[in-house]
């Protein structure tokens, strides 16, 4: 209840404003974004690969409706596929609202005639992810099954966390059974084990699949797990556009939303 408001409230202008006027450094911000510019998150990098972690980096921005922008986002899709292979790595798209999945996956089969190393991001919120993972576990495929972080109609989404979890689990067992690589992108414990135990029921050896999670989210869980032979990798988000991240953020745990009033009171 608490999550739908603030993913609701967040899009006042107002709130927007007051929120952006924080510096990036301050506690609440920095804890989930490494910074404004591309060398906080080189550095976020180093620090994480130094313990063993790797690392998936996100240039924050969304929100693109002009059919222009869109498609100098494909244009630059490319561009960036291209750069991301010549490098020895694989880009991953990310999911926003339902309104943009159709298109997204759209630019994932475009993308993946030339890139077929590029991922896909799949909601277990949405009534249709499960369908969706059957299309996508396929050999080669890529995709980092996350909970969904959007404010969603009940017409397209599941809104109690039991069938959000039961749905996440019924698309890991399809993923999982499946020929692709699926990224485990959770830190519920409950859903972190499950993925374990469908891992050795199914006969995948480790290295055929990830556990992802969010900078400064869990850290102690992210080292945990790749301690114990895991390849885990580490979320990390920078650039000026960090308001909308953030929120969701705040609205995955209400310790967060504590916290960030009293940063909001404190400034003033
Ligand atoms: P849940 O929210 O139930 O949290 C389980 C536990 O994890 C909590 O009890 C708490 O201990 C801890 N936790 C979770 N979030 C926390 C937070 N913000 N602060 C502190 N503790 C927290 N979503 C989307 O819609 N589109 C996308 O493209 C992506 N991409 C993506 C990539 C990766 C690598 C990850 C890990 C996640 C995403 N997400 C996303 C976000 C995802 O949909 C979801 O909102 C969050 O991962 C939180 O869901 P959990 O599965 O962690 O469960």
């Amino acid at each position: 209840m608490l999550r739908q408001v603030l993913l609701g409230v967040s899009r006042s202008t107002r709130i927007k404003k007051a929120v952006t006027a924080m510096p990036v450094s301050s506690g609440i911000v920095s804890r989930f974004v490494a910074g404004e510019t591309a060398d906080t998150a080189v550095l976020a990098t180093e620090k994480l690969v130094s313990t063993g972690l790797n690392v998936t980096i996100d240039h924050l921005g969304e929100d693109t409706t002009n059919p222009v922008e869109a498609q100098i986002a494909l244009d630059n899709a490319r561009t960036i596929c291209h750069a991301a292979r010549n490098a020895g790595t694989t880009v991953t798209l990310d999911m926003e609202d339902h309104t943009t999945t159709d298109s997204t996956l759209e630019i994932l089969r475009e993308l993946r005639q030339d890139f077929p190393e590029t991922g896909a991001v799949l909601q277990a919120y949405l009534h249709r992810t499960e369908a969706d993972c059957r299309d996508l576990a396929h050999a080669g495929s890529r995709v980092r099954l996350c909970k969904g972080a959007y404010k969603e109609p009940e017409s397209v989404a599941f809104q109690a966390k039991a069938d959000v979890d039961k749905s996440y689990v019924r698309c890991l067992k399809v993923l999982m059974k499946g020929s692709g690589y699926p990224m485990v992108a959770s830190h519920d414990p409950r859903l972190i084990a499950i993925a374990g135990s469908l891992a050795d029921r199914y006969g995948r050896e480790q290295g055929t699949y990830e556990y992802q999670m969010l900078y400064g989210v869990r850290p102690d869980e992210q080292l945990r797990l790749s301690h114990e032979g895991n390849t885990v990798r580490v979320y990390i988000p920078y650039g000026q556009d960090w308001y909308g991240y953030l929120v969701r953020r705040m609205a995955e745990k209400p310790a967060n939303l504590q916290f960030f009033l009293r940063s909001l009171i404190s400034k003033k």
